[in-house]
């Protein structure tokens, strides 16, 4: 008997080493560890090497990885030449990024990567880091600015978008933030790059189309609205007011809520005690404490609107906070979602891979048939 469920919610659709969800208990496990371990102990550079080998790096390991991430960083001409028409358009980040992605392998030759099949993933995720950074230039008029050789990738990313040598503390709160969305289980854009992956299609094609399903309010596109939110409430004593007005309106309150976690989503409280860290200081902290005041009322009236629907923050809603700490625009949030997730994505094609099979479910016709033309 055929089950049918639109949004596939209940359906095991991949075996997966790579990352385990516990919605009930609020865990997130990434390559075997825990996501709060990860975040006090490791760097975007291990977690990422982590995903891709299924263990830790040694130093010496990860020192080759972190050298050849960091020689894989400039972009091709045909990659700029794209953020550059796509900057005079003053195109959304997440689409100069879409893009970009498609040409990522434009400049390899046949045989480049032929025996080093990581050669390719870690071009595109150096590439990835580069052309969000290379878009924020170019889209406020400033010129592109070569990597950094000595910089880590976080760091790295900062460098070449603000032209500087950035502060540690922002450069760690980068370096945590693209750690903790590295990987989700079977999210909706990892589950699309499976999909295409399933048709033995490429690498470069599959990131592109995840990149393409999480660009959506429902999935990655969340965190600048949600702190659109924080801003239009302004003060603690309004956000009850303004709260109610929305859910009244049956208006979803971004930053909260997920198909996974019925409790908060673990990401919130790494995200959040990075925010912390990051904004401890005069207006920013007044910021975060509100950003706090309108996260404790959203849970209490989410709970009254919609009883028994178990909705808690999630990932969203600090990664608002703490982008905008770090000082990006909220329209860069997501693209630097999809850098940091793209050693998920690419972990997960060379997993599905491995399979050799397509992923090919089925549909119910509910429409006419019809007998004459
Ligand atoms: N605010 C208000 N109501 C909500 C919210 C919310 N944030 N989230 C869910 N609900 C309500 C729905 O209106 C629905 O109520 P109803 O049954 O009375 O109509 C009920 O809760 C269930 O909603 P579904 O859409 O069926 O839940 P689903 O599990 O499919 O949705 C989702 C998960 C899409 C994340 C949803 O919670 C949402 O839209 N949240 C806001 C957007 C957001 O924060 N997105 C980022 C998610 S994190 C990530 O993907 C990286």
């Amino acid at each position: 008997m055929d089950v049918f469920d639109p949004g596939l919610a209940g359906v095991l659709a991949a075996e997966t080493k790579l990352s385990h969800v516990d919605g009930e208990a609020g865990e997130l496990v990434i390559g075997g560890y825990p996501l709060g371990l990860l975040a006090q102990h490791a760097t975007f550079e291990e977690v990422a090497y982590l995903l891709w080998h299924g263990s830790r790096p040694d130093d010496g390991e990860l020192a080759e990885f972190s050298a050849r991430l960091s020689q894989s960083r400039a972009l091709p001409e045909t990659t700029l030449e794209i953020l550059r028409r796509a900057a005079q358009k003053q195109r959304p980040p997440i689409d100069a990024l879409r893009m970009a992605a498609a040409t990522f392998d434009l400049d390899l030759e046949e045989g480049d990567t032929e025996g080093a099949p990581l050669a390719l993933a870690t071009t595109i995720l150096a590439r990835t880091a580069s052309a969000v950074a290379t878009y924020g230039r170019l889209r406020a008029g400033l010129e592109p600015v070569a990597p950094h050789p000595d910089l880590g990738h976080a760091a790295n990313f900062l460098y070449m978008l603000d032209g500087a040598v950035p502060d540690p503390k922002r450069a760690r709160g980068v370096d945590v933030y693209m750690m903790t969305v590295s990987d989700h289980g079977l999210n909706v854009s990892t589950f699309a790059a499976r999909v295409i992956t399933s048709t033995d299609s490429d690498i470069v094609s599959a990131v592109t189309g995840a990149i393409g399903a999480l660009k959506g309010p429902l999935h990655g596109g969340a965190p600048g609205p949600a702190l659109d939110m924080v801003f239009e409430i302004g003060t603690a004593d309004r956000a009850e007011a303004v709260l109610r007005e929305k859910l009244g309106r049956g208006e979803r309150l971004m930053g909260f809520g997920h198909r996974v976690y019925k409790v908060r989503d673990p990401r919130a409280d790494v995200l959040a005690a990075a925010a912390e860290t990051l904004l401890a200081e005069g207006e920013q902290q007044k910021l975060y404490r509100l950003a706090k005041d309108v996260e404790a009322t959203a849970i209490r009236l989410l709970a009254e609107y919609k009883p028994g629907r178990r909705l808690d923050t999630n990932v969203e809603y600090f990664t608002a906070l703490l982008l905008h700490g770090v000082g990006l625009e909220a329209d860069m949030f997501t693209p630097l979602f999809a850098a940091g997730r793209m050693a998920g994505w690419i972990a997960h094609c060379i997993e599905q891979a491995g399979l050799g099979r397509i992923i090919r479910p089925q549909s119910r016709y509910v429409g006419p048939v019809y007998t004459a033309w």
